[in-house]
């Protein structure tokens, strides 16, 4: 095991070197074979009405609606095949550099572009076009000018794959996410979004938009972006003393755990694959996995992490598909309308918490989210980051993967 660390601690000098594994290979080496789902899309573009309606029916978001976004939704064509992945500027504005097309694809999608009233048969948003060019359409998610969290743009719904691939009630306690996610060129991350990840327990509010968790409700990991497309997974977990105490984390300087910021970024203009792992600790053993690959490559392993901190946490639900920009004030905002793109959503599931060793679960002393300093971004979130950067990547403490 000392082995494989030493070569990820030595990949950053071993420049065109790249240890990529294949999702098989996860799925083999961590047996997640007990159940698995495939989040189907439809033969056509969808309007947003229809969209929604999809995700409801088709991938059967808990609630029978979505959390919010509803109008944010469309399944359009992929944006690798069209030139539907313009950034539309509010005032005509435009980025893209291949200038004929987009300037075309701006003028047609003015007449479809958001509709401001939100009325209960309100015009639903479209795709700038129709033409699959012989492909499935992907889901768009909208962010309009000047959203930021509190429901104003982007999307939320969680898929339960229990329910989905008939498992049992309980969950599962590991879990696989893959997906292709795509920002347009031009894209501009701003301060930080989320993004699709997982989460798990019977309380289906928490765990999103502020409160802390003490690990007997709910857990979740989504992913960011942070500014310059600085990813890292976001977690609603415990802040524990095993976790805190890593290298890159980032406990306490907001609402949830920042794990890994930077260790990888993401890229616009063509689609990045994300695998995300979770496996569940064994209830009072930081134990717990989280794991991410970007495009194949292992980019954070978290082995001592506790999800959970009471057996009323039984399993991982399923896909917890949160996306928005922000961050809880107008600073956050997506500066104009801009679109994020998601294909091949899947699910992998498979039965048993980590036997892995692991340290007693102890809380650290968490921070007030409101204190001075304790937001991201004040001048208390920063210090574990500056670290962070001279820490370098992948420092993996010796912990093997199989
Ligand atoms: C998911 O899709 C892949 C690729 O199309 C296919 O090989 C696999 O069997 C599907 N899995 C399920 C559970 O439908
Ligand atoms: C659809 O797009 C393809 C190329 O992406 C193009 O060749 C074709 O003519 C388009 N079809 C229509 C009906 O516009
Ligand atoms: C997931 O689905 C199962 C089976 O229907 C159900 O028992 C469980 O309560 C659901 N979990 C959540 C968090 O909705
Ligand atoms: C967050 O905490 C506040 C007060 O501590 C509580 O009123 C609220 O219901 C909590 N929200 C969620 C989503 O748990």
């Amino acid at each position: 095991m000392h082995s494989l660390s030493i070569l990820l601690l030595s990949l950053p000098f071993l420049p065109g070197h790249v240890l990529a594994d294949t999702l098989q290979s996860v799925i083999s080496a961590y047996s997640l074979t007990a159940a698995s789902y495939n989040f189907s899309v439809p033969t056509t573009t969808l309007n947003s009405d229809d969209a929604a309606q999809w995700i409801v029916s088709k991938w059967d978001a808990t609630g029978g609606k979505l959390d919010f976004g509803e109008n944010d939704v469309v399944f359009s064509p992929d944006p690798a095949s069209t030139s539907a992945t313009v950034v539309r500027r509010q005032g005509g504005v435009t980025v893209p550099t291949s200038a004929a097309s987009s300037t075309a694809s701006i003028r047609a999608s003015s007449s479809t572009s958001r509709s401001t009233s939100k009325s209960a048969t309100g015009s639903a948003t479209s795709p700038s076009s129709t033409n699959l060019s012989g492909q499935p359409p992907v889901l768009r998610v909208e962010y309009p000018q000047g959203s930021y969290s509190k429901k104003t743009g982007g999307t939320q719904f969680t898929s339960n794959l229990t329910t989905l691939a008939g498992g049992s009630a309980g969950g599962y306690e590991k879990m696989l996410l893959s997906y292709d996610v795509w920002f347009p060129a031009g894209y501009n991350f701003n301060l930080g979004g989320k993004l699709p990840g997982l989460r798990g327990g019977p309380d289906r509010f928490g765990c999103s938009g502020g409160n802390q968790t003490d690990g007997t409700g709910c857990f979740s990991t989504r992913l960011m972006w942070r500014q310059n497309g600085a990813g890292e997974v976001y977690a609603y977990i415990p802040s524990t003393t095993t976790l805190c105490s890593q290298g890159q984390t980032i406990c306490n300087s907001d609402y949830g755990v920042s794990l890994g910021r930077g260790q990888f970024s993401f890229l616009t203009g063509q689609w990045q694959t994300i695998w995300l792992l979770v496996v569940l600790n064994e209830v009072g053993k930081s134990n717990g996995l989280i794991e991410l690959w970007y495009n194949g490559v292992q980019a954070l392993q978290f082995p001592q992490s506790a999800l959970r901190t009471s057996s009323s946490i039984t399993g991982i639900t399923g896909l917890f598909f949160s996306t928005f920009f922000g961050g809880d004030d107008t600073t956050w905002a997506s500066p104009t309308q801009q679109f994020s793109y998601y294909r091949n959503i899947q699910l992998f599931a498979g039965s048993g918490a980590s036997t892995a060793a692991g340290p007693s679960t102890t809380t650290s002393s968490t921070g007030s989210k409101g204190g001075a300093g304790a937001r991201m971004g004040g001048a208390g979130g920063w210090t574990a980051a500056a670290v962070l950067g001279s820490v370098g990547v992948l420092a993996v403490v010796g912990w093997g993967m199989i």
